[in-house]
């Protein structure tokens, strides 16, 4: 256990990194006879009570063997108490005893999920892949001063922990250089190809984060103005994190960042994220308070979710949050941080040659997609307010005992699973149509 079970706060803290199981259901059924006499039945069930067993239901019938006696027939709960115990004794008052069927439900497992924003903390351990170990493949492989950045990097995020100042990285001529022949193109296409929420944003990280062509902004910069326009934040990440554990951020409005940049001898080219795709692509659409929800409502779908769903909605997060195009004013944009950090891919998803389909996350979730290569097919939505709702309808289907929300108040996920936290949150809603309400008299009355 990660601490006491004080408050709410502290819900379901079992801390395992493989699963927390529920309390098992499971029934035993059986038949006994008595003599028909008063007080037998009674004599019979206080070897139940006597052991704890707690009885489920209890059904009698005339026998059929003796004229003289009852059969009575009980289902009860074997989880808790003696039921063994329970049975020897009543073999004692009677021997007509047949247990007739023993159901062991098998307990539900529900995969572990961070409940708390410092629980996000864990993930720094479990990344699949160490972001300073290279492919063979990779432009940088051979290139032992490119690897040992790499690896400063990577240690700033291993040892990153929640709540600290994300470290500043003095980012080296040669990498600013190939920063700005990034910006120099991609600035180019932004008008023309990007929605209009991301031209809204793009001119206030200039303003306020230092987005220029000669200078790499830094994450802790851009996390705190993001932080002030929706909550989201940012932290460094070390390499690459399962599905799994990506999405549950989103959860939290935490968005996992590399901080290196790719290899200076491809500029417009990069086999994995890096801190271009990062501020170009993501970094913009995470200050608009549309796109905020739409990604925490993945994040929170995914949470406890099994795995197949798991799979099902980090594609429609590729499709979307990655690659996602939407149309405004009758013309295609591109919202997808794929797009948007790519020059290339940016012009070519709007040239119509790519199959566009509409966002629907039970189709887009099982689409297939290379990863290397641009998208053959691209998913299109008329606003982040229709791809929330269809995915907040999507995430109805999936098997979770309890619905969660998440407290911004105390960072952490709310699982609604008793009538006080239910009646928590009603208190919270009602308070909030108490000022929604006085906020429309109000200006009825301008
Ligand atoms: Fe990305």
């Amino acid at each position: 256990m990660m601490g006491e079970r004080t408050n709410e706060a502290y819900i379901a803290t079992t801390k395992s990194a493989e699963a927390s199981p529920v309390v098992p259901e499971s029934c035993t059924k059986l038949v006994f006879s008595v003599e028909e006499s008063v007080g037998a039945l009674a004599k019979a069930l206080r070897a139940f009570e006597k052991f704890n067993v707690n009885l489920l239901h209890i059904e009698s019938r005339p026998s059929k063997q003796s004229l003289n006696k009852y059969d009575f027939f009980i289902d009860c709960d074997n989880s808790q108490g003696g039921l063994d115990d329970a049975l020897k004794e009543l073999k004692t008052i009677t021997s007509d005893v047949d247990v007739l069927a023993r159901v062991v439900k098998q307990p539900d497992v529900v995969p572990w999920f961070p409940h708390k924003i410092q629980d996000l903390d864990v993930f720094a351990n479990q990344i699949l892949s160490y972001g300073s170990e290279l492919d063979a493949d990779h432009p940088g492989f051979k290139d032992p001063v490119y690897r040992a950045r790499r690896k400063e990097f990577a240690d700033i995020a291993y040892n990153y922990r929640h709540g600290q100042p994300i470290p500043r990285v003095e980012y080296t001529k040669e990498e600013i250089e190939t920063w700005g022949t990034i910006y120099k193109e991609l600035t180019k296409l932004y008008p023309t190809h990007a929605c209009q929420e991301f031209n809204h944003i793009f001119p206030l990280l200039i303003d306020n984060c230092g987005f220029r062509e000669d200078n790499i902004p830094q994450l802790e910069d851009v996390s705190n103005f993001l932080k002030d326009c929706t909550g989201f934040t940012l932290r460094p990440v070390a390499g690459l994190l399962s599905s799994r554990d990506f999405l549950a951020g989103l959860a939290f409005r935490v968005f996992h960042s590399t901080q290196y940049i790719r290899h200076p001898s491809v500029p417009m080219y990069t086999p994995e994220p890096d801190v271009c795709h990062e501020l170009f692509g993501h970094v913009p659409l995470f200050a608009d308070e549309g796109f905020a929800q739409f990604s925490q409502e993945i994040g929170l779908a995914s949470l406890g979710a099994p795995d197949e769903y798991i799979a099902q909605l980090a594609t429609c997060y590729w499709f979307t949050v990655e690659f996602g195009l939407c149309r405004q004013n009758g013309h295609l944009k591109a919202y997808g941080a794929g797009l948007l950090s790519s020059f290339g891919e940016l012009e070519y998803c709007l040239s119509g040659k790519p199959e566009i389909k509409a966002f629907d996350p039970d189709q887009t979730g099982v689409q297939e997609y290379p990863i290397t290569k641009f998208q053959p097919v691209y998913f299109t939505t008329e606003s982040f307010a229709e791809a929330k709702a269809k995915l907040k309808a999507f995430a109805k289907k999936i098997p979770r005992k309890y619905t969660v929300r998440y407290n911004a108040y105390t960072s952490s996920i709310e699982a609604l699973d008793n009538s006080r936290q239910i009646g928590n949150f009603a208190a919270k809603i009602k308070t909030d149509v108490e000022t929604l309400e006085e906020a429309l008299k109000k200006i009825s009355h301008r």
